[in-house]
């Protein structure tokens, strides 16, 4: 039986597991999805190693996105941009083979739970500069998005991604976050905050429309307090869940050679 997993620090809160094994067994497919504690000092001798154990391929969740980049034969182009990988392919020919997903999963979360957006109904203003907030840019870009809007409470990192990204990229001071939002038809929480346990977003709303799509990638809780802000103004509010679902869908397809569909069957599993 064919063999995949995540491998991260630490790792025993990750949902993929719990969505791989439900998709395993949804299309009676003979495998197995492990998740693997691997500490960075072991990530080099752990890639030798996984084929050999017959891993297909494997997801790689933080603190080894970036690092396994240089580890990788192959790099997606979406990933060099990212500048990190999320999914691992292990190939027959011994080689490794490393794509970002992440933004990808973005839009086809988007796409589904919003199917009438479009990127051109207007500016894009995302909120954010990590690496979660990379992935959420390529991928705007990519799509279309003529004029991409960023802020971030470190500047430099907006700065450094406009640099990157080119001049579509418009960088927006932390302190005007709120203006930032005056005419964005999406706008996306790409910080960690609003997670359980941590503050939450605080930015102003007065300039947000009532027409703007309003998505954030935090999915513990599933409606932030910023989602709840933004629906009290009447947004229409798409949750960080659905991203991680369609993340995963091109590793589980590339490893088991099966598409999963993500309904709200796949969602109920994850938040069991
Ligand atoms: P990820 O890969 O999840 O994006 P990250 O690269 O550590 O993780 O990025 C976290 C993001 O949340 C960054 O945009 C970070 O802002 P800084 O670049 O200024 O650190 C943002 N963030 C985290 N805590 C924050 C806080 N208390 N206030 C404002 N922004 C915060």
């Amino acid at each position: 039986a064919p063999l995949a997993g995540v491998i991260g620090l630490p790792i025993v809160h990750s949902r993929s597991p719990r969505l791989h094994t439900h998709w395993l067994k949804r299309y009676l497919i003979d495998g197995h999805y492990i998740p693997m504690p691997v500490m960075p000092e072991n990530l080099a001798e752990v890639l030798r190693a996984l084929p050999r154990l017959g891993f297909v391929g494997i997801n790689v969740t933080i603190p080894h996105k970036e690092a396994v980049l240089t580890l990788a034969d192959v790099v997606t182009d979406r990933a060099a941009l990212i500048g990190a990988a999320n999914t691992l392919i292990f190939r027959p020919d011994g080689k490794i083979h490393a794509d970002n997903t992440d933004g990808y999963g973005f839009i086809a979360n988007l796409r589904q739970s919003a199917p009438d957006w479009t990127p051109d109904h207007g500016p894009a203003a995302v909120i954010g500069a990590g690496g979660a907030a990379r992935a959420v840019v390529a991928s705007l870009l990519d799509s279309g998005v003529g004029e991409l809007r960023i802020t971030n409470r470190t500047r430099v990192r907006s700065e450094q991604i406009r640099s990157e990204f080119g001049a579509r990229v418009i960088v927006y001071d932390w302190a005007q976050a709120g203006n930032m939002l005056e005419g964005s038809a999406t706008v996306v929480n790409a910080t960690s905050l609003g997670m359980q346990g941590k503050q939450p977003l605080r930015i102003p709303l007065d300039a947000l429309s009532p027409d703007a799509l309003v998505t954030d990638l935090v999915y513990t809780p599933l409606i932030t307090p910023f989602l709840a802000e933004a629906q009290a103004r009447g947004c229409r509010t798409v949750d960080g869940l659905g991203m991680l679902l369609h993340q995963a869908a091109p590793g589980f397809e590339r490893w088991f050679g099966h598409r999963p569909v993500i309904d709200d069957e796949t969602r109920r599993i994850v938040l069991e």
